[in-house]
């Protein structure tokens, strides 16, 4: 897939591109056989809300190795779909994964994330530059009900705000305050909810301010977030680093793969 000079001119002015049905409803449902297989290993890599309880965020889906590692999501983050789009926004061919992430947000009991930017997070991993992008792929249905992310567009032009540590959901991160949230809404379009059918993607600026909603339905919500960085740009050392799982230390540029690689992946045993 290439980027049109219309897509690529809409990622500089809103900070992202939604591509609706990028995947389809056969590899949708290969990636969504993986995430049920994987979500019952017991691995530092996975993240539940509640012990023993189901599956919040699966990290490091898409390496060859470890325990969470699926041939699935290793070929559709190698799709030209993907990883040439990435490769298209950063202006660069050399990229890696800084980590990749498949949120379950469950019916019912699915919790928020607060605004945010991803940025914020990664450029205390000992990132200097914002040229990191992400392809988020729904892999349910997303509605307004069910806790779909929201994008402020145009955000991102701002650059990076100084974030704090909020606590105040099951998952912590490094959000952006409520006075300088209440601000920017106040001066940009509308949030836009990216609702969708399962297969839907979209590619987003690291520094775009995001957020999602509890999820009050009683369907599952469940979407995988595959972070891209230039090598060039890949971190320098910090004092008391994240774990791997989330600062890859995996700096090999990516190679790219093959568009039937999602569907030729479920004849390979996993
Ligand atoms: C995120 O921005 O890190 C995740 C938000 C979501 O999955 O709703
Ligand atoms: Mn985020």
């Amino acid at each position: 897939m290439e980027l049109t000079t219309e897509q690529i001119s809409r990622y500089d002015r809103d900070g992202y591109v939604v591509f609706p049905e990028l995947f389809s409803t056969q590899e949708v449902a290969i990636l969504s056989g993986e995430v049920d297989r994987v979500s019952k290993i017991d691995s530092e890599c996975i993240f539940r809300e509640v012990e023993n309880g189901p599956a919040k965020t699966i990290f490091r889906m898409h390496e060859s190795d470890g325990a969470t590692a699926s041939p699935a999501f290793h070929a559709a983050c190698r799709t030209p779909r993907v990883l040439g789009a990435a490769r298209q926004v950063l202006g660069d061919n050399a990229l890696y994964m800084h980590h990749s992430k498949v949120n379950v947000k469950s019916a019912i009991q699915g919790s928020a994330w607060p605004w945010h930017q991803d940025f914020g997070a990664w450029n205390l991993d000992g990132i200097a530059a914002p040229n990191l992008t992400t392809m988020v792929v729904l892999l349910d249905d997303a509605t307004e009900f069910n806790g779909c992310l929201y994008l402020l567009p145009g955000s991102h032009r701002e650059g990076r705000h100084d974030p704090y540590f909020d606590e105040s959901t099951a998952y912590k991160l490094w959000a952006v305050g409520p006075s300088r949230m209440r601000d920017m809404i106040a001066r940009y379009p509308d949030p836009v909810p990216l609702t969708g059918k399962a297969g839907t993607a979209a590619i987003f600026h690291c520094n775009n301010l995001h957020a999602s909603g509890h999820n009050l339905s009683a369907q599952d919500r469940c979407q995988v977030y595959f972070c891209f960085n230039t090598v060039a740009n890949r971190p320098a050392d910090v004092e008391n680093p994240r774990p791997d799982y989330v600062r890859s230390q995996n700096w090999r540029p990516m190679q790219l793969g093959d568009d039937d690689g999602v569907l030729n992946s479920a004849s390979v045993p996993a």
